[in-house]
């Protein structure tokens, strides 16, 4: 019988058992999946394992702050390292507008930055001495290295890992892994759909904030913006993000709606008349969804007056975006992401 506390139980005993002696690093997102697995590996394996934040520069306004907060309540104090690779992603990026490629990328430089992380860790414990080619380990056992991720049965079907799937989309932390990853993957939600992942959460003591987050991709705005990701494009984005996260949060739609990916089609351009002037800007999409678990999903109904509010407030406070628009597809045929 599924119950959350059997479910708690039997990975934290399956996590112990395959991590054995050895040392985990977990990517923290700042969404519930991550935190929930990063929590289950604590309560197994205590402080063998150390959460790493990649500020990779995708992230919404002010989120990697508010993501370093709201940390330490959410994971039983396990250790945090925050790493600053802005300039890294964006390096990796420059001039990349294919979404598969834009996945593989980051992917990529997630897991090159948890090997620096990880390296980093060892030499702290004196597992590793020496510096680069010169490095050797001191230890015999205890060397082994594990990746924990928040990876969900969703992600795992719909990267095409489930029997006779379609691979639709690489999500960063199954398909689009780099094939000589050094680390072996722990990922105790792997069975798990979004609703069990909040249980679990809400029993192991995460703050409501945590738990109820909506989702948000590992890839971040990378994949919110068709065409390449550039730094300026990057602060458009998040001003128009911003925006619209902020009425819907106030008119009481946070938990109704699944999420709503704010897009900037960066590469579309039309004509506007703002101020006494012609403009020459960009469309911001709104694409608000409900759903249960993200395998389909309907477009969600906002209010007139919601979505009103966010297209006067969008193109009177963000110069570049001349036109908000709706979209109104639902999963399938289109995607959540539109990339
Ligand atoms: P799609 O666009 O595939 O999205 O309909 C389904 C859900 O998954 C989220 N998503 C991701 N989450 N890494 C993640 O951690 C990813 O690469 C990724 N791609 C999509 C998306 O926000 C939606 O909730």
């Amino acid at each position: 019988e599924w119950t959350t506390g059997s479910v708690i139980d039997e990975q934290v005993a399956r996590v112990r058992e395959q991590i054995g002696e050895g040392t985990a690093i977990c990517g923290l997102s700042g969404g519930v999946d991550s935190a929930v697995a990063a929590a289950l590996v604590q309560k197994a394996i205590g402080d063998r394992l150390t959460c790493v934040y990649v500020d990779h520069g995708l992230m919404r306004l002010n989120e990697s702050e508010q993501i370093e907060k709201a940390f330490g309540e959410s994971t039983g104090g396990a250790k945090l390292v925050v790493v600053d690779t802005e300039e890294q992603f964006l390096t990796a990026l420059e001039g990349v507008t294919d979404p598969e490629q834009k996945r593989k990328i980051i992917g990529r430089e997630f897991i090159r930055t948890f090997e620096r992380a990880q390296a980093d860790i060892l030499r702290e414990r004196g597992v590793i001495e020496g510096e680069g080619s010169q490095a050797h380990t001191s230890a015999e056992g205890g060397t082994k290295t594990f990746l924990v991720q928040g990876t969900l049965y969703p992600d795992v079907v719909e990267s095409g890992g489930g029997e006779g799937a379609a691979n639709i989309k690489s999500h960063h932390n199954v398909g689009g892994l780099p094939d000589d990853l050094s680390f072996e993957l722990v990922e105790p939600l792997r069975t798990l759909f979004k609703d069990e992942v909040r249980a679990v959460g809400a029993e192991l003591g995460l703050p409501d904030g945590i738990v109820w987050r909506q989702p948000f991709p590992g890839p971040g705005l990378g994949i919110r913006i068709i065409g390449e990701v550039t730094r300026e494009r990057l602060d458009v984005l998040r001003r128009a993000d911003a925006i619209a996260r902020e009425e819907m949060k106030a008119a009481g739609l946070d938990r109704e709606i699944w999420q709503c990916p704010v897009v900037l089609l960066a590469d579309v351009r039309s004509v506007g008349v703002q101020g006494d002037g012609r403009t020459y800007g960009h469309p911001i999409m709104l694409r608000p969804v409900t759903s249960d678990d993200a395998m389909t999903a309907d477009w969600a109904k906002l209010p007139y007056e919601v979505l009103g509010r966010i297209s006067t407030r969008i193109t009177n406070e963000v110069a570049e975006v001349n036109r908000v628009a709706v979209d109104i597809t639902s999963k399938p045929p289109g995607t959540i992401e539109w990339e």
